[in-house]
């Protein structure tokens, strides 16, 4: 099956538009009867965050990941809206299921939203030791730009990722990083 890698949104829309590259995932946007599918895969992952709480947002943006209309749930994307930018809460892939798109998938629906309702920025934070997601973030032009040290409950930095927008276009605007990463 023929894989492409995703570098802005524009490319990302190029892959979600075009059958023919055989996209094995589609990002759907959250519907009630994902929640407990949601759930789920929140548990297997140790996510972290409380679903139902995130529902109750007005200023959350919920998609879920599926291999078609109708199949099971493997992956879900939380964000939030505030002003002009996107916050990502949390993207997460159901074991059994990932390397098969579901988070591209995920993060393509994220920017083509963002494009649509003219996002200047999206921003994220994300261990330092996780290079699966740092990868995936990579993948979509997001760059390092801060470290917040000792972030997480057991000691571990933070780095921060940074996507510009140009809310005109919704075009990536280029960045470099402000901060080294050790990356595979
Ligand atoms: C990070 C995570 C969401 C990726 O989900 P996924 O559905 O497996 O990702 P995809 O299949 O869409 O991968 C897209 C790209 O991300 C990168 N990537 C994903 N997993 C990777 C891994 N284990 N190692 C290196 N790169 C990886 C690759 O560039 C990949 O493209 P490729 O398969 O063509 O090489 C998943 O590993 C996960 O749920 N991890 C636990 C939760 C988590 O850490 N979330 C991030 C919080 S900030």
């Amino acid at each position: 099956m023929a894989r492409v890698a995703v570098r802005s949104p524009l490319a990302a829309r190029r892959v979600w538009d075009d059958p023919s590259m055989g996209a094995p995932m589609f990002a759907f946007r959250f519907e009630p009867g994902d929640r407990a599918a949601v759930q789920a895969v929140a548990q297997a992952t140790s996510a972290g965050i409380d679903v139902d709480t995130e529902l109750g947002h007005p200023w959350s943006l919920f998609w879920v990941a599926r291999s078609g209309p109708g199949e099971p749930v493997v992956a879900f994307l939380v964000a939030w809206a505030v002003a002009d930018e996107l916050h990502l809460i949390h993207i997460a892939t159901e074991p059994s299921s990932r390397r098969r798109g579901a988070a591209r998938a995920l993060m393509t629906a994220l920017l083509e939203h963002a494009g649509d309702h003219r996002a200047r920025l999206v921003l994220l934070e994300v261990r330092r030791s996780n290079r699966a997601a740092i990868r995936l973030y990579r993948n979509f032009g997001f760059t390092a730009m801060g470290v917040r040290r000792g972030y997480y409950s057991d000691g571990e930095d933070a780095i921060e990722m940074m996507l510009t927008l140009d809310p005109t276009t919704g075009h990536v605007t280029p960045g470099r990083d402000e901060v080294q990463l050790a990356e595979a």
